[in-house]
This record gives structure tokens, sequence and C-alpha cells, in this order.
């Protein structure tokens, strides 16, 4: 099979990484990807939200599947796009439609969703210019602290936790009147969840589903879980806490009718589905969904998958899922996130890299990095995820450690605690 696969991150090496051991894959091509997807195929330079550029390259090297790592191409609807044109329409699409990816492209929608199928989630009110009022005074029904999501993608920076009252109402008004543009013209509020976090991932190709490992990711920029939170700074899988009884009431509470119930909302969905979880007590609460894989969260996830990937995404476009079955290792994953000086805040890009012949006994996924004359530059906040596994967390975190020391660039930073709380 020839595979088309957009995005350019960590999760895009690692789910190219996993596609490259499939016997079945006769040609990768990966847009825009990165220098560690050059590697695993090769990277063709469009961008993912540029769907005409997408149809050129899918007509071109009729390709047999597009698989969409990113978000953004399918809350834009790129699965629309194909089934709209008839040189496209017979090309499977792994990623749900323009509907689908509303789960992650309108909190509104998503708890709207919830709420209707009955999956546990916070209590939530909408609110826009138009009925500022009503948002003030579910505030006030709030205790501290307070938490205001923007409605849109904000590319993981729409949600605001504030401890004041009195904040809170002023962050309200200034984001429903732009402060993240189009997206936070709509503010979701919650009421504030408190646990401990994990996420478990999905395929499914609208009725049955095959559940991946699951993990835990670190997102904020400092050791201890302080300072801004980022796209993620490292992440493991298994998670401990999810054990046996947790996994059955997120299969029973939530999995099972977040599939039913976009079947009754008559909503084709053949892709990933994200459930970012919080654990209360010993029960399972909704967060968030996306659509599509986590980053860095893939790049523990894949190594743990012992199916062949692409032939359950070949089961998921033919609608065949309920014959399959994923095998799973249980040893543990880890990864952690190296990043440019400065980020999440401003970063220089371009820094040479050097010291990757002497990775050994795990994998440097590239995040952000690009080739530059034969040489390997950093081109984003988040440069490598570099993976270790083991029989257990101290293991495998010795291998993503010892790895993340040999790899270098001028203002390289990275957690030194990842999974402390474990
Ligand atoms: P989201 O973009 O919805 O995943 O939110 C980003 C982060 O904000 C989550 O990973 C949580 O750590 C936190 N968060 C979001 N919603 C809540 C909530 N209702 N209660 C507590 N924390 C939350
Ligand atoms: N690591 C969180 C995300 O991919 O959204």
């Amino acid at each position: 099979m020839k595979v088309l696969l957009l995005g350019s991150g960590g999760r895009e090496h690692a789910l190219a990484w996993k596609l490259k051991q499939s016997p079945k894959l006769t040609e990768l091509l990966i847009a825009p990807g990165n220098a560690g997807t050059a590697d695993m195929g090769t990277n063709i330079d469009i961008d993912p939200n540029d769907f005409e550029a997408v149809k050129k390259v899918s007509v071109d090297n009729q390709i047999d599947m597009l698989i969409v790592g990113p978000e953004e191409p399918l809350v834009r609807g790129i699965k629309n796009f194909f089934l709209n044109d008839p040189q496209l329409a017979s090309i499977p699409v792994i990623g749900p439609g323009r509907r689908g990816a509303q789960l992650e492209g309108s909190k509104e929608f998503s708890k709207d969703f919830m709420f209707r199928y009955g999956i546990p989630t916070a209590k939530y009110k909408a609110v826009t210019l138009d009925n500022l009022e009503e948002g003030l005074s579910f505030l006030d029904e709030m205790k501290a602290p307070y938490v205001l999501k923007a409605d849109g993608l904000a590319a993981g920076k729409g949600v605001l936790i504030i401890d004041s009252l009195d904040q809170a109402k002023a962050d309200l008004e200034t984001m429903l009147k732009g402060k993240f543009g189009e997206a936070s013209k709509k503010v979701v509020i919650e009421e504030f969840l408190d646990g401990i976090e994990c996420s478990v991932f999905v395929l499914t190709d609208g009725s049955a589903y095959v559940v991946l490992p699951e993990a835990k990711d670190y997102k904020r920029i400092g050791e201890g879980d302080t300072g801004l939170n980022t796209g993620g700074m490292g992440a493991i899988s298994p998670v401990p806490f999810a054990d046996e009884d947790f996994m059955k009431k997120v299969h029973r509470r939530i999995i099972q009718p977040t599939v039913t119930g976009l079947q009754s909302d008559e909503i084709p969905y053949k892709g990933f589905i994200f459930i970012g979880l919080i654990k209360i007590g010993n029960d399972p609460y909704v967060i968030e969904y996306n659509v599509r894989m986590g980053d860095p969260e893939t790049e523990v996830v894949m190594p743990r998958i012992k199916s062949d990937l692409l032939e359950l995404f070949e089961a998921t476009a033919a609608k065949n899922l309920k014959n399959c079955t994923i095998e799973i290792d249980d040893q543990t994953v880890t990864t952690v996130m190296m990043v440019s000086g400065g980020y999440p805040e401003a970063y220089e890009k371009g820094k040479e890299m050097t010291g990757f012949d002497q990775v050994s006994d795990g994998i440097a996924f590239h995040a952000g990095t690009k080739l530059q004359d034969g040489k390997v530059v950093t081109n984003g906040g988040r440069v490598i995820a570099m993976s270790g596994m083991g029989a257990n967390m101290k293991e495998a975190l010795a291998k993503s450690y010892k790895n993340a020391e040999v790899v270098n660039y001028e203002g390289k930073y990275y957690r030194k605690d990842i999974g402390f709380d474990l």
C-alpha cells in the first residue's frame, strides 16, 4: 500500500516508524514531515491545510490511504473534501469528517454530546457576548478555581484556570472580545475537577473499536509540574493508576457511549478518538476529546503496539474492526521531550544538532527538526522525544535520559522528573 501521512511532529515520526514495520507498506509519503520522518519514507513539502496541494500529491502518487496526524485539517474538513472529489472519493481517510471533528473543534459541541449521552464530565455553561450576564452568574455559583475554555481550536492555549472570581470575570470578557481570536468568541465555563489525569486512545470504524495503550503526559515546562503549559514535555505508558477496575469503568461509562453516541447522531467516524480523562476517587471523567493521537503520547503508545498498525487502519477503512484484536506489549515505554531554550515562549530555530549516532537502545522521535544542507537542525519548540522501553518505568526512563544526554544543540532543555508522581 502507498500511504500519505499528514503532519510534521513527533506523533507523525512515531506513526511513520510503526507503519514502516508493516509488510503491507510499499511506499510512505509524509507531508511535510521532519528530519526523522525522512528516514521512514519520502517527505513532501506541502501544508496539510492546503487541500488542493494534498490532492495533487495524492493523485500524482496514486496513494491508497490518507492518514491525518494533526487536528486542523480534520476540523477544516479534509475528509469531506476527499469524499466530494471524484478523483479522491475512493481513497480511505483515517480521521473523522468535519462533524465528527467537532468533538475537538468545538468545546460546546463536545460538552453537549457528553451530556446527551450521559458521559461523566464537568458541569458547564457556553457563553457568548450575547449571554455574558448568564456567564457571570454561572461563575458566581461556582467555586474556585475557575475554568474558562475557548470554544474553538486555539493551538492548545485556549484554556485558562483562574483562582480569583474577579479575575475570572475579567478574563471571560477579554476572551469573548477576542483574546484567542475567533476561537474564543464563545467560551465554555467549566466546573474544576480535581484529580489525576491520563489519556485513553481508541481507534474506531464508527461501530467497533480497539483500545490502544493508555498514557500520561506531563504538560508543564517546569519540574514538579510547575510553570507554563506546553504541548507536552514527556509521557509514560502504561499508567499504573489506570488499573483493570478503572479501565472497565472507562469502557462502560465512556468509550462505549461515545461510539454509540456518534452512531445515534449519525456521525460516521473512522479514526482515532483521544479521550483526556481525570480520575477522581476511582471514577473517570472526561476532560476533553481530541480527534487524533496525542503528542508526545504517540511516542510511548506506538512502541507498545505489537499488531500491524496498517492492518488495523485497513480494517478501520473497511469497517471491519469487529474482527480485529490489538496485541499490546506489557513493557513500559517513557518519552522525554527535549525542547528549545525559551520554549514555550520565544525560542530560536536552526540550531545544529549532533550526537544522533550515539543514541542506542531507544528511539529519538523527531518533533521539531529539519534537514538543512545535509545537517539536522532544530525547527520548533519541541525538538526530540526520546523514547525508551523497559521492564518498568525506572528502566525505561534510564534509557530515555541516557539518550537525551548524548544529543546536543544550543539551548537544550528537558525535564528530569518525568514520572515523578507515579
Ligand atoms: P484541555 O485543552 O481541555 O485539555 O485543557 C487543558 C488542561 O486544562 C487539561 O489537560 C487539564 O489539565 C486542565 N483542565 C481542563 N478542564 C479542566 C477541568 N474541568 N477541571 C480541571 N482541570 C481542567
Ligand atoms: N499531549 C497532548 C495533546 O496532544 O493534545
